[in-house]
């Protein structure tokens, strides 16, 4: 059944806001409810056209606030939960408090509440295919695979699934969870690694490439990713688990992707700079088996090269998204871990 009103966390991020661009554009009847604190990867711009909407809200508040939490809960039909600190980089950077706090607590709080609020709402989790490790090759973890994560970001995600998991089990909620590989597109803070390699290529700067680039990540197009996602909350079943990826074949490096972007971009291969150390317990490969939301009637639609293609557009036709982003506390970050000025 058509959901009356959602209630988002997480909804100024890449991802989240995409989502809500999308349910918009379905169902212009919807209510949407966007909790989200606007962090630094936050921005209210990644919703261009939808503030205006008398049927659109931004409440900016904390997820692990449960007075802010218990007064939004109480209507949602779908409770769709984003908000995170996502950046691995940051993760391992002595940064992992804020990881624990706000993936694990605050999911925490968002269950809790639900189940004492609205015990009748579909809640989906949104979580992401590292909890299952580094993944040898050929091999791709179903649903029931034992999760084995490597980082401080992806070990909270885990937790995250746990609880939301348990609540399904211990109280009966309508919980589900999605694990999904590496979303690239639009609005895409510039800090992971498409959208800072495009920027950075697009502006002549030293293209990071971390460990000889060897490494596989199994990247979707986000709007795919939200594709599956409303495909869940229509059609998933309570208390599963379902994986999302685009099964690329052949799989690619990261040093294939940038060399796309850089034939995309026109920059010079001379821009790649190769740099060891700085992402600590390093995932060679991530895959995902598939087959459970292939069942429900998802496919991917978009192709690698035009995916980066079209996102290696936006982004160039886009500068002053980015530029205001580059030219803030971004540097702060980037220095501390680059060693070297983000412009
Ligand atoms: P993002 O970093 O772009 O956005 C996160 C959003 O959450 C921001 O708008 C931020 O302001 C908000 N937020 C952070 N802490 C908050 C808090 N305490 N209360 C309320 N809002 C808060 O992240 P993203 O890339 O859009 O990822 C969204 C979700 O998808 C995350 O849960 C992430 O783990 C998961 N995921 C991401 C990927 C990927 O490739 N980016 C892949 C799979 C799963
Ligand atoms: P990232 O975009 O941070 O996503 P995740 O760590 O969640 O997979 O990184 C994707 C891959 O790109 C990962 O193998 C690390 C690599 N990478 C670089 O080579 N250089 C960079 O500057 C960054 C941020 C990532």
């Amino acid at each position: 059944m058509a959901p009356r009103s959602v209630l988002v966390t997480g909804g100024c991020g890449f991802i989240g806001s995409c989502f809500i661009r999308m349910l918009r554009e379905r169902d212009p009847e919807v209510e949407i409810v966007n909790l989200d604190l606007l962090t630094y990867a936050g921005n209210p711009e990644n919703l261009p056209g939808i503030a205006d909407s008398p049927r659109y809200r931004w409440v900016r508040g904390d997820v692990r606030n449960e007075e802010t939490v218990e007064s939004l809960v109480g209507s949602a039909d779908w409770v769709v939960h984003f908000a995170a600190e996502s950046h691995v980089d940051r993760s391992t950077a002595g940064k992992a408090g804020a990881f624990v706090d706000t993936n694990v607590y605050g999911t925490f709080v968002l269950l809790d509440a639900v189940r004492r609020l609205r015990p009748e709402c579909r809640y989906l989790q949104i979580g992401t295919d590292e909890v299952y490790g580094d993944v040898a090759f050929p091999q791709m973890p179903d649903e029931g695979a034992m999760l084995d994560p490597s980082s401080p970001y992806s070990a909270s995600k885990a937790g995250a699934d746990h609880i939301a998991l348990a609540f399904a089990r211990t109280h009966g909620l309508d919980v589900m969870v999605s694990r999904c590989t590496n979303n690239y597109g639009a609005y895409q803070y510039p800090e992971k690694m498409i959208p800072l390699f495009v920027t950075n290529a697009l502006d002549s700067l030293p293209i990071p490439l971390y460990d000889g680039g060897g490494q596989v990540r199994d990247w979707l197009r986000v709007e795919d990713h939200c594709e599956a996602l409303l495909l869940i909350l229509e059609e998933g079943r309570p208390g599963e688990i379902y994986n999302v990826g685009a099964n690329q074949e052949p799989e690619r490096s990261n040093l294939e992707i940038t060399e796309m972007i850089l034939e995309c971009t026109g920059a010079s291969a001379s821009l790649i700079e190769h740099r060891h150390g700085l992402r600590p317990g390093h995932d060679q490969r991530y895959a995902v088996a598939t087959g459970k939301i292939r069942d429900l009637g998802w496919a991917p639609r978009a192709d690698i090269q035009e995916g980066i293609a079209s996102t290696v557009r936006w982004y160039a036709e886009n500068r002053g998204w980015w530029e205001t982003i580059k030219s803030g506390a971004y540097r702060e970050f980037y220095e501390a871990h680059y060693g070297r000025p983000a412009s």
